[in-house]
């Protein structure tokens, strides 16, 4: 934690923006690993089902308004969906809060333009590897704070210095589902080491990726937990359709990057138009 105050953690206030499946995975982490419920405050849209998962949590006492988590908490992770950050333009907010996006695709650049205060830019791992304490973190920028953070969260992180990245990352981090899907070891050790080139922290990754890969008992689970991986038109979509299509590994993590990066270009696109 370096200079750190290890103390920082009994008293800062840490708000949640958007309590679903990436929301309550931090939420729950946050409180695993000894964050005090008082200093944690968390917002949702309204949906009641929503409402129930937190109260199953025992947490329904962090539930709070935006402005308010906005304006007291000292972090505040935003988990929407993109598309909805653009409706906290208009909160005004203490210039001392760090807001921290684990919005897929949104740049700094446009973050700046909606939160006038500091903010990075963080992809995480998916929420089952967030509330395991084995996921990974990609920040951008690095941020000693958020950094202290995901560190207590028991999250592996990967400090991003060109943004350009977040799309290897964001690849590397489907990973576990693209290694059920191919069984080729050498194919996948070639892709692994021509990515590798352009981004050095792909071998880590894949390293994470091996680690974290759960076993089965029959070839059901295995394609069930693969579908349970895939969202609709997303990055891990991309990759195992392009597998399933007979694609070699690598053409199949290429096209992941892409996926990724046109994922940006629209979201970008859908914020400020
Ligand atoms: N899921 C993943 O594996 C994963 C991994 C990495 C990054 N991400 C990123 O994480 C973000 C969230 O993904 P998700 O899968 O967790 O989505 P989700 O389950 O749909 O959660 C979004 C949450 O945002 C809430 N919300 C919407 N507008 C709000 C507002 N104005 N104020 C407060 N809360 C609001 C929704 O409330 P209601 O529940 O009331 O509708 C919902 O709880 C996305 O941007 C995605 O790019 C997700």
């Amino acid at each position: 934690m370096n200079n750190l105050d290890s103390n920082v953690f009994n008293h800062i206030k840490i708000g949640i923006i958007g309590c679903g499946h990436l929301g309550q995975a931090i939420l729950e982490s946050l409180i695993n690993h000894g964050f005090f419920k008082e200093n944690i405050f968390v917002s949702y849209k309204g949906n009641s089902s929503t409402y129930k998962k937190i109260k199953q949590l025992g947490l329904a006492i962090c539930i709070s308004e935006n402005e308010k988590i906005f304006n007291e908490a000292d972090v505040v992770f935003v988990t929407t969906k993109p598309q909805d950050v653009i409706c906290f333009k208009e909160i005004l907010f203490s210039e001392n809060t760090i807001v921290v996006s684990c919005l897929a695709g949104v740049s700094v650049e446009i973050l700046k333009n909606i939160f006038k205060t500091h903010v990075c830019r963080i992809m995480l791992s998916g929420p089952d590897t967030i509330v395991a304490a084995k996921g990974v973190a990609a920040v951008y920028p690095y941020n000693k704070l958020v950094g202290c953070i995901l560190n207590k969260m028991n999250l592996r992180i990967f400090e991003i210095s060109d943004e350009r990245d977040m799309d290897i990352f964001t690849t590397g981090v489907c990973l576990p589902a693209a290694l059920l899907q191919e069984d080729n070891e050498e194919t996948i050790k070639e892709a692994i080491n021509e990515i590798e080139k352009d981004c050095a922290m792909f071998l880590d990754l894949y390293a994470w990726a091996k680690k974290i890969l759960p076993s089965f008992n029959t070839e059901s689970e295995k394609v069930e937990y693969i579908t349970r991986m895939v969202t609709k038109g997303g990055i891990t979509e991309a990759i195992i359709d392009s597998l399933k299509a007979g694609d070699l590994f690598i053409t199949a993590l290429r096209k992941g990057i892409t996926r990724s990066k046109d994922i940006s270009l629209e979201i970008s696109n859908f914020i400020l138009n």
